[in-house]
C-alpha cells in the first residue's frame, strides 16, 4: 500500500509520505538537457519525453509519489486556444478572453484530444509500480486567470472585474473550464492516475465570499468527478490560509497549504475530515542545511497535528534549487518522521 494514498485517507503509516510540487523539470540538469530547444507545450505532447521526465525525480529523490509531467494549460492549447508558454514569464494567451462570445472558444475536451496522455500515464503506471502517479489539472478560477488576463497578472483585475460586473458570463465561463479540468483529470485517471491535485494556485487574491460565491462551485464539480472514480483529491492554492475551509469543503480529502499558516493551525481551520499537504517554504531550501534540517522537522511535528499529513514545499521547487537538497529533505523526511515528538524538537533546535 503506497504511504500517499494512506497519508491522504487518514490512514497510518509507517513513514510520512513526501514529493515536491514542480519536482520535474527545472532544477535537474537531465531535464534541462532532455528539453534543450524545444518548446514547452511540444514536449507536453510527446509521449516518451512525458514519461522520461516525470521518471527523473523519481529516481534521483527516492519520492513517494510522482506528477505527471504536463502543464495546466494543455488541455486549453488542444481544443484550439492560442496558448504558449513563454520561459521565465509562464502561459500567455494571444487572443484573451473577455466577453461572453468568446466563451464559445472553449469546446469541450475529449479522450480524443490527449491521445498521448492515455500513452505516457498508461506506461508510466507500468514503470512505477506501486509508487502512485499523481494527475492533475487546473481549477477553474486559475485557468480563467490566465483566459482573460492574457498572461500572468499581478491584481487579477480584469478577471476580477468580469466576476463582479457579468456573473453570467463568469459562470458560463467556469463551467466550460470545470468540465474540461474534469475530463483531463478522468483520462489520466482512466489510463492508472492513482491521485489528483487540483491546481487553484491563484485563488488566494479572492476574498472568501467571492471564492464562495463564484469559484467554489466549480471546483466542487471537478473533485465531485473525481471523488466517483474513488481517486484522493488533493486541493491546493498560494496565500489561501483565509480559504483552507472552503477550498476543503468543495470535495477535497487532503488540503495543499503554503508556508505562510503552519500546519497544525491549518488542521484546526478545516477540521479533523481532512489530511493537510505541505508545507516547507521553497526559498528555504536555499538556505543552510542546518536550517533545512530544522524547518523539516517543525514541518513534520505540526504535520502530526493533522489526521494525515503529506510532506510537499508549500509551492514548486525554485528553479534555482540544487537538487542534491531534495534528495536530502526526502531522507530528512523519512528518517525523521518515526521519531518521537522529542526528538523533532531536538533536530528543530539544531540537534543532530
Ligand atoms: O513537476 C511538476 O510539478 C509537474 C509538472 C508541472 C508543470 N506545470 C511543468 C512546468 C505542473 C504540475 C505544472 C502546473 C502549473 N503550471 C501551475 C500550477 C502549479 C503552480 O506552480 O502553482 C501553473 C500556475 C502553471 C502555469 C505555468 N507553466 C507557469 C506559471 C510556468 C512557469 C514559467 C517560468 O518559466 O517561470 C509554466 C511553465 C512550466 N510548467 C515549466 C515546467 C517544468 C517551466 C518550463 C521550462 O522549463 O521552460
Amino acid at each position: 500500500m503506497s504511504v500517499l494514498i494512506a497519508a491522504s485517507r487518514r490512514e497510518a503509516v509507517s513513514v510520512t509520505p513526501v514529493w515536491f510540487m514542480r519536482q520535474a523539470g527545472r532544477s535537474l540538469p537531465e531535464y534541462h538537457a532532455l528539453r534543450a530547444g524545444l518548446p514547452m507545450l511540444q514536449v507536453c505532447q510527446t509521449p516518451d519525453l512525458i514519461t522520461e521526465i516525470t521518471l527523473q525525480p523519481v529516481r534521483r529523490h527516492h519520492v513517494d509519489a510522482a506528477i505527471l509531467f504536463s502543464d495546466i494549460v494543455l488541455p486549453l492549447k488542444t481544443i484550439g486556444i492560442d496558448v504558449e508558454i513563454k520561459p521565465g514569464v509562464g502561459p500567455v494567451i494571444g487572443s484573451p478572453i473577455r466577453r461572453s462570445a468568446d466563451v464559445d472558444k472553449l469546446r469541450a475536451l475529449t479522450s480524443e484530444d490527449v491521445p498521448y496522455i492515455t500513452e505516457a500515464v498508461t506506461e508510466l503506471t507500468k514503470q512505477l509500480g506501486d509508487i502512485p502517479l499523481i494527475g492533475f489539472a487546473g481549477a477553474p478560477f486559475t485557468l480563467a486567470s490566465y483566459l482573460i488576463e492574457g498572461g500572468p497578472s499581478r491584481d487579477y483585475a480584469r478577471t476580477k472585474a468580469l466576476m463582479h460586473s457579468e456573473p453570467g458570463t463568469w459562470h458560463a465561463l467556469c463551467g466550460r473550464l470545470a468540465d474540461i479540468a474534469a475530463e483531463f483529470l478522468r483520462v489520466q485517471i482512466a489510463a492508472g492516475a492513482r491521485v489528483v491535485q487540483l491546481f487553484d494556485s491563484w485563488a488566494g487574491v479572492l476574498s472568501e465570499a467571492e471564492y464562495r460565491a463564484y469559484v467554489q462551485p466549480h471546483s466542487a464539480r471537478v473533485l465531485r468527478a473525481c471523488g466517483e472514480l474513488g481517486v484522493p483529491r488533493i486541493h491546493f492554492g498560494v496565500g489561501t490560509g483565509e480559504l483552507l475551509e472552503p477550498m476543503a469543503s468543495a470535495g477535497a480529502d487532503v488540503v495543499g497549504v503554503d508556508w505562510r499558516v503552519p500546519l497544525d493551525e491549518a488542521s484546526a481551520r478545516i477540521g479533523p475530515d481532512y489530511a493537510v499537504q505541505g508545507n516547507l517554504d521553497p526559498a528555504v531550501l536555499l538556505a543552510s542545511e542546518t536550517v533545512v534540517a530544522s524547518e523539516v522537522a517543525r514541518v513534520l511535528r505540526q504535520g502530526r497535528v493533522a489526521p494525515g499529513h503529506i510532506f510537499n514545499l508549500g509551492h514548486g521547487v525554485l528553479p534555482q534549487t540544487d537538487p542534491g537538497v531534495l534528495t536530502r529533505v526526502v531522507e530528512l523526511v523519512h528518517s525523521y518522521s518515526t521519531e518521537s515528538a522529542a526528538e523533532l524538537v531536538q533536530h528543530q533546535r539544531g540537534g543532530a
